[in-house]
């Protein structure tokens, strides 16, 4: 089609240069995350990535430069959009000032200001935690610009209360969370596929032209093609070039189920040695053993039982979890491997054809997130096994322990205040109110696969434990976002 350049095709060259070779009013969409103009200090420690895995090279523009910089490769875009095209640019906060002059300038019309707001999870000490991303969505023509606004949800959609998802989805801020990748190779900063997908859907067809000047890893280009969308782009760190290159060709992106009908040949990760039907028959085979547990907990109790049977966890605070491994570990041993497979210092709780981990959750708390197990080690646990599995205790807790009984009653089984308890007092921290009783609901087997990782965030609660060690982090399942993943449950 042109000079050396091609659609359905990427290139290792300034987008600039590069832009310049494509023909003017060619181009149906542009999607585009620049690069930063700060210092990106998070690339090493952010987004749960060990340093050796990122790659380097990351190329920043000096602050004086961006504006100039920023309008030289709007005006490339600008010029090689049709008319009836559109163009979203993601920004942080730090540079959006350069952005939208730049627009301005060049004569883009403004549609939308969106508001991408993930979530991240590391706790800021002195200020307000980063969530959000701007994203620019501008056009040339604002009446012949295309879109199309009833392919994800038709108008009369209803979601939970009956609102209208039509409304819901196309309101200004998104709430999409950042993907989590396990093992492979990564570049520092990556756009989630729902993100480019709902893009993609609203503002270009099957066949269209998809541009992004600033590839990193290829998200927009791998989730253009998913799609059936054509695709150009350039990257200028060989690196990221040669691993955007090689998710395209290999088709590699890993995409979820509900999307593998859109092209089922392409990206299809399921390879037969896993299958749902395993994970169901040993969710039930569990299950009728742990019909027999008992279903009200009494905190003094379930202390004294695990101390009886010098279970090593008799000390800990939050007893109700460790209770719950307790009684798997009693009711499942002729059943499960205890414990399961290690990674680095973290274990499963228990092996039966796959990993296991058994926690309980107190469902009259604000919050429906559970953070299950170390994130590499999850992620390790999927690559050998296919999917690790949760079982999950859901029960009402009683929190009456205003005067402490319980709480000194414990320390004085435990022979005094531990050395945690002492350090909590010098700070003059609050001590947590203790859980006296628990009684439970439910048992649910949660299955955990790549696709679980991709949706779901990690935490990490600060940056550094108390012996200045980083914290390792650790995979967060909302129970009310994965509902796919609950397989099987029962009740009590
Ligand atoms: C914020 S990242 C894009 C990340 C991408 N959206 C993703 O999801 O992986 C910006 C990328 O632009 C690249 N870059 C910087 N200047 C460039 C230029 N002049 N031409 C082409 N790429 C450039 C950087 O190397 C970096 O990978």
């Amino acid at each position: 089609m042109m000079e050396n350049l091609e659609f359905n095709n990427i290139y290792n060259i300034d987008c600039i240069e590069g832009m310049k070779l494509i023909p003017d009013a060619t181009i149906d969409l542009v999607v585009t995350d620049p690069p930063f103009a700060i210092d990106f200090k998070a690339k090493r420690s952010n987004y749960n990535r060990t340093a050796s895995r990122v790659l380097e090279g990351y190329k920043e523009i000096p602050a004086n430069e961006y504006y100039s910089f920023t309008f030289n490769w709007m005006k490339e875009a600008y010029r090689a959009l049709k008319e009836s095209g559109s163009m979203y640019v993601f920004s942080g906060w730090n540079n959006l000032k350069d952005i939208l002059v730049a627009l301005d300038k060049i004569g883009f019309i403004t549609i939308n200001h969106i508001i991408w707001k993930y979530q991240f999870g590391v706790v800021t000490k002195r200020k307000y935690v980063s969530s959000h991303y701007h994203c620019l969505f501008v056009c040339k023509n604002d009446k012949q610009r295309k879109f199309f606004p009833f392919t994800r949800y038709k108008k009369e959609d209803r979601g939970k209360d009956n609102g209208s998802l039509h409304y819901a989805d196309k309101e200004d801020v998104w709430v999409i969370n950042r993907e989590y990748w396990n093992g492979d190779v990564k570049t520092p900063t990556k756009l989630p596929l729902d993100l480019i997908k709902k893009i993609l859907e609203y503002s270009s067809e099957k066949n269209d032209v998809v541009l992004d000047p600033f590839l990193g890893s290829g998200q927009v280009a791998v989730v253009s093609k998913m799609f059936g969308r054509q695709y150009i782009g350039f990257e200028l760190v060989k690196e990221y070039y040669d691993f955007a290159y090689e998710r395209l060709e290999k088709n590699m992106y890993r995409i979820k189920e509900e999307d593998a009908s859109v092209q089922p040949s392409l990206f299809d990760s399921s390879d037969g040695r896993w299958n749902k039907m395993s994970f169901l028959s040993n969710a039930k085979e569990i299950a009728e053993h742990l019909k027999k547990i008992p279903k009200l907990w009494d905190g003094r109790d379930a202390i004294l039982e695990m101390k009886k049977n010098s279970y090593q966890h008799w000390k800990q605070m939050e007893w109700m979890g460790f209770y719950f491994q307790f009684l798997c570990e009693k009711y499942l041993a002729d059943l499960i491997k205890i414990p399961g497979p290690k990674y680095g210092n973290v274990s499963f709780d228990g092996l039966k054809d796959i990993p296991w981990d058994f926690k309980a959750h107190a469902m009259n708390t604000s919050s429906n997130q559970i953070i299950v197990n170390d994130s590499q080690a999850t992620a390790k646990g999927i690559k050998n096994y296919k999917a690790v599995g949760l079982i999950l205790a859901i029960g009402e807790v009683l929190y009456n322990d205003e005067d402490r009984t319980f709480q000194k009653w414990h320390q004085k089984l435990k022979g005094g205040k531990s050395v945690y308890e002492k350090e909590r007092i010098k700070r003059g921290a609050w001590s947590r109110l203790r859980k006296v009783s628990f009684d439970l609901k439910q048992i649910s087997f949660i299955k955990i696969t790549d696709d679980t990782l991709i949706k779901c965030g990690s935490f990490q609660s600060d940056f550094r434990n108390s012996n200045g060690k980083p914290r390792r982090a650790k995979v967060l399942i909302d129970l009310e976002k994965n509902q796919k993943e609950l397989e099987y449950y029962i009740e009590f």
